[in-house]
């Protein structure tokens, strides 16, 4: 048996244990499709789409590939809305809209839907092989409606705790997001805190605790990442970062080109952007956000009002609202397309464990 072959694979029915992270509006249905047709498997974030472009882009998607593909949803908590709060907020941010000459500071509104029944009723009628959520998993009902279809559920885990209860509510597997990952933190259950764990110590524990198969995720890029985190008892792995640089991602050329020179810079969790912890490239509202976490809403409003800023400050060549969201190992990024990146971290991975073999 190959080193790439196992239980996971299998169920998947993909040929490398690789996924491709579902990340909301930066990974394409090019980028989907390009590498679950090159083995691995594809994803889709569907969260911040408009209800109307969901099986639009679905069809896409199949149009271009006839292997497994990965949707995406966030199962975040309603937003408390609350007026002080807002308010205060809306008042720190207006010092630059005056700054870009904005006249308008908008009002602080939901910027995505937690997976609802609407959203539940496009999943059962595209009935892909897989479904993945985002901080945490939907109600048991909706669980339910998907598990009678089989398709293949997976969620993410910042602790052992939040491992725990996923294996619980019916998960079939389970990510191990370490802490090194870019984009939004999954922690759901325990505090942001309890969630600061590297991937090296995280990824075990999991593994320990649950019997369900386990998929590493943070800060790997390279053949490296992938063979060590199988050692450690990881069935398979799931890469953003390392997919963000290729050129089907839809990733703004700011974005870009802060992701290129990333190893002179730093990458932070922050608040700033969206009311939620996530990892990105350190900028302006970054930095003057920081310590200010006590000012920020709820996950998913802040976006309204820093959105409108980071669009027509980009327009000026300034990425300095911009959430430029990566993950530790950006640096390791090759700006290649999917195909010859899953083929390049096929090669690698095989590399090493034909390595140890003949040792
Ligand atoms: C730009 C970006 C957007 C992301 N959006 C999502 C998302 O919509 N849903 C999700 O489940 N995970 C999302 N993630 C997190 C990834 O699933 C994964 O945990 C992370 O990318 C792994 O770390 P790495 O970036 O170091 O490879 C996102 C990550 C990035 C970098």
């Amino acid at each position: 048996m190959e080193w790439y072959e196992n239980d996971l694979t299998k169920a998947l029915n993909i040929k490398y244990p690789i996924i491709q992270a579902p990340m909301a509006s930066a990974a394409s249905v090019e980028l989907a499709a390009a590498v679950s047709n090159a083995g691995g498997l594809g994803s889709l974030g569907l969260s911040y789409h408009k209800i109307e472009n969901i099986l639009p882009d679905y069809k896409k998607i199949i149009s271009k590939t006839n292997h497994s593909i990965n949707l995406n949803f966030m199962t975040h908590k309603e937003p408390s809305n609350n007026d002080i709060l807002n308010k205060n907020f809306r008042d720190h941010v207006s010092k630059y809209y005056e700054e870009y000459g904005l006249d308008t500071l908008p009002n602080i509104t939901n910027t995505c839907e937690s997976f609802n029944s609407e959203q539940l009723d496009l999943l059962l009628q595209m009935n892909p092989k897989v479904v993945s959520f985002h901080f945490g998993l939907p109600n048991k009902e909706f669980i339910k409606k998907i598990k009678e279809l089989n398709i293949f559920i997976i969620s993410s885990a910042t602790t052992v705790k939040e491992a725990k209860i996923l294996e619980n509510s019916g998960v079939d597997a389970i990510i191990a997001q370490g802490f090194e990952a870019g984009g939004h933190r999954g922690t759901f259950e325990s505090s942001y805190k309890e969630g600061e764990i590297g991937l090296f110590s995280l990824l075990p524990q999991i593994v320990d605790a649950v019997s369900l198969p386990v998929i590493a995720a943070g800060g790997i890029a390279d053949g490296r990442g992938i063979a060590a985190t199988l050692m450690l008892g990881a069935k398979g792995v799931q890469l953003g970062t390392a997919f963000l640089s290729c050129p089907e991602a839809s990733v703004h050329p700011l974005w870009k080109n802060a992701l290129n020179n990333s190893g002179d810079r730093e990458t932070r969790i922050t608040s700033a952007f969206t009311g939620r912890p996530a990892r990105g490239i350190v900028n302006r509202l970054l930095k003057e956000m920081d310590g200010k976490e006590n000012i920020i809403p709820d996950f998913p409003t802040v976006g309204s009002i820093i959105k409108p800023l980071a669009n027509t400050a980009a327009k000026k060549g300034d990425e300095d609202f911009l959430s430029l969201w990566a993950g530790q190992s950006a640096p390791m990024s090759h700006n290649i397309p999917a195909k010859d990146l899953v083929e390049k971290l096929i090669k690698e991975t095989s590399s090493i464990f034909k390595r140890i073999n003949n040792n």
